[in-house]
């Protein structure tokens, strides 16, 4: 039996889901790596000794590369002097001060593990500022958050009802609606006139481009209705621009959470905004012991002062302009039923119905061939033109031999 394979069935006989991250159950072993072991710049290998080009990136998070020289040094320096402390760290302060100067409309900012946890937090906060209860989310925010009817339980999976788990009565406070449709935000807003505390948005990848006319458009309804704006920038900041879609759109919400972009991998989330509405904190609790952690707060900082320093942001849009064009002449010449949609530093494959089948044998042939996708997926900044070629090489044979 191989590494991988004896990993996949202890892991699968210990633990629901074979994995704690529900995105990372692998679902087409033996071709997809049952358990990845070392990862360096942008390839990572398996417990069987086999490479990828990896552009699943640990679910976006690992945005200058795996095993990143300044990165690490700053978390082995950290090492040396402690991990968490009584009293606030030194670092708490730079990371903040950096994050804030890279998006200058965060005045205040504040730190914990999760980028739902600091959704939730973003939630209670406007909640309290407003006095009033309901919020509208569209798209995904994390687990503890997927509570409406037909709310996405995982990114890009919505529940069909009321989330298993949830009470009905939280889950009526909470409305789950649907990418670029400022009609249906606006109806919701006069239907509850006075109730909804806080609209929150993440980007839909594919329809990205949609986001020039609603993200404007939700911050007017937003001011109309006298609610808060919060942009979910988990994945979008750091990736499409410092300030993520509120840069990129240039459209600024009252609050916003970055997490996957700030901390290459290691667990940071960060979530702020107005100084004045920060300050209902002082009432309304949010605290956990692991805020203030220094190795992700050393990871952070590195991050973010690289992140100030290189033109990452430019490069992972050059980077993912190169794959991806790369990936739709594949599936072109290949006549493979999908095509890639989105902004280059994250596009998803959009496959046309019914293709279950061929998206399978595409995908177990894309891993076979050392290439590790999600539906589409991230560059890093530490795939050069030549990791694209090859990437795209193995790609050609793998369809080839289809
Ligand atoms: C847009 C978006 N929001 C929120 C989350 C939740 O972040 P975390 O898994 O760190 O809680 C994710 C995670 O995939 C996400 O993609």
């Amino acid at each position: 039996m191989s590494a991988n394979q004896d990993y996949l069935t202890r892991l699968r006989q210990i633990m629901p889901w074979g994995s704690s991250t529900c995105s990372k159950a692998v679902v087409w072993p033996p071709e997809e790596p049952a358990v990845l072991v070392r990862g360096r710049g942008c390839r990572v290998w398996d417990a069987d000794g086999r490479e990828f080009i990896d552009f699943k990136n640990a679910l976006g998070p690992v945005t200058l590369g795996y095993a990143f020289t300044e990165v690490d040094a700053a978390i082995r320096r950290q090492l040396e002097n402690g991990i968490l402390f009584s009293a606030p760290h030194p670092l708490e302060a730079e990371t903040a001060e950096l994050l804030a100067s890279l998006v200058p409309w965060l005045e205040q900012v504040r730190f914990l593990k999760t980028g739902g946890e600091a959704m939730a937090a973003c939630f209670k906060i406007a909640r309290a500022y407003t006095g009033r209860d309901r919020i509208i989310q569209i798209g995904y925010n994390g687990w503890l958050n997927s509570l409406a009817g037909g709310a996405a339980v995982l990114p890009g999976r919505p529940a069909v009802a009321v989330p298993c788990g949830v009470p009905v009565a939280l889950a009526q406070l909470h409305t789950a609606l649907p990418w670029n449709r400022a009609d249906e935000v606006a109806a919701v807003l006069e239907r509850h006139a006075g109730e909804v505390a806080a609209i929150a948005v993440a980007m839909d990848y594919p329809g990205a481009a949609a986001g020039v006319t609603f993200y404007p458009e939700l911050r007017r309804l937003a001011d109309w209705h006298g609610c808060l704006l919060i942009f979910d920038e988990i994945v979008t900041g750091f990736r499409l621009a410092h300030g993520g879609v509120g840069e990129y759109f240039k459209v600024r919400p009252d609050l916003a959470v970055f997490a996957k972009g700030i901390a290459n991998g290691m667990p940071l989330s960060a979530y702020g905004g107005r100084r004045e509405v920060m300050a209902v904190l002082e009432r309304a609790i949010v605290s956990s012991t692991h805020g203030g952690e220094t190795l992700s707060l050393a990871a952070g900082s590195a991050v973010l002062a690289f992140y100030r320093d290189h033109d990452v942001i430019g490069h992972l849009w050059r980077m993912g302009k190169r794959m991806w064009d790369g990936v739709d002449a594949l599936f072109r010449h290949y006549g493979v039923p999908v095509r890639t949609a989105g902004l280059d530093p994250v596009r998803f494959f959009q496959w046309e119905a019914g293709n279950e089948e061929v998206r399978e044998r595409v995908m177990r042939a894309f891993f076979r061939a050392g290439v590790l996708l999600y539906n589409g997926g991230y560059v890093n900044y530490s795939h050069t033109d030549d990791d694209i070629d090859e990437a795209l090489a193995r790609m050609d044979g793998a369809l080839k031999q289809l």
